[in-house]
């Protein structure tokens, strides 16, 4: 339709990368793209941590469960939900802070999604590969220590950047009539097309693991939320300052 439509529709995660680096200027257009993103009250909300030591992305890598790209690719960033930094402001003002209700904590979080999702979209406007890491959440604690977080803020997700070392397909999203609805919800005629893609979505993935498992949508998801996930998030979140009022 457009180039810009086209590459949205083009995502898929990069997890090999080459050694090529990411021109400084590129790198601060790129960071400028994502603060361009709206941002909810103005809050201005997000942090982005860039990781170069080789040893602390080593870390953050087992961290995050021994996922090799955060070394090897180009760059590697820490997304982090802030709420300090305008709470600074409280003090300053001479305010009390009420910085800890669950709005603040959607407000925050969300900041951070949409500015790493317009990041994203100019780096790959301009043919990078990136893959987001939400594997840092399985080791919130020691990866917030290793960044010096203080309390008001918290890592959301890493992301990986760099030249693609792979040309994967596009992962088949859900069809349209599911994901959109008029009006109110339903789930009128969902059944049968969502079985349609269970079909599509073994293929691609039997495709991609060359011919291993092909496991459907429906059994993946289903499987992911019948068990418990990352169970410390929620006194994690707390004792970073996000207590939930
Ligand atoms: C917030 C977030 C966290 C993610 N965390 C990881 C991760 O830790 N490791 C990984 O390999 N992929 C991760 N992904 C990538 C998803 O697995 C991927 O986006 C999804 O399977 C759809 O595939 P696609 O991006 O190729 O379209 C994450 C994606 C998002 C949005």
């Amino acid at each position: 339709m457009n180039a810009v439509i086209d590459l949205l529709k083009s995502h898929r995660s990069i997890r090999k990368f080459t050694e090529r680096k990411i021109e400084p200027e590129l790198l601060a257009e790129l960071f400028a793209a994502g603060q361009g993103a709206a941002t909810s009250s103005f809050l201005q909300g997000a942090t982005i941590i860039r990781v170069t030591k080789p040893e602390v992305r080593a870390q953050i890598a087992d961290l995050a469960g021994k996922q090799a790209y955060v070394e090897s690719a180009a760059e590697f960033m820490v997304f982090c939900a802030d709420l300090k930094r305008p709470g600074n402001y409280c003090a300053a003002y001479d305010m009390p802070f009420e910085g800890d209700y669950t709005e603040h904590f959607i407000i925050a979080t969300v900041d951070v999604a949409l500015m790493a999702q317009s990041l994203v979209a100019a780096a790959e406007s301009v043919g990078l590969g990136i893959c987001y890491i939400g594997g840092i959440r399985n080791n919130p604690g020691p990866v917030s220590k290793l960044l010096g977080l203080p309390r008001g803020v918290y890592p959301v997700f890493g992301l990986c950047l760099g030249y693609p070392d792979q040309n994967p397909e596009v992962k088949p999203r859900l069809p349209l009539s599911v994901i959109v609805k008029q009006e109110v919800y339903n789930e009128d005629g969902d059944a049968e097309v969502i079985a349609e893609y269970d079909e599509k979505i073994k293929e691609y993935y039997r495709t991609r693991t060359g011919g291993g498992h092909g496991i459907t949508w429906t059994r993946q998801v289903a499987t992911l939320l019948s068990e418990k996930s990352r169970p410390h998030m929620k006194s994690f979140l707390a004792e970073q300052g996000f207590a939930f009022k």
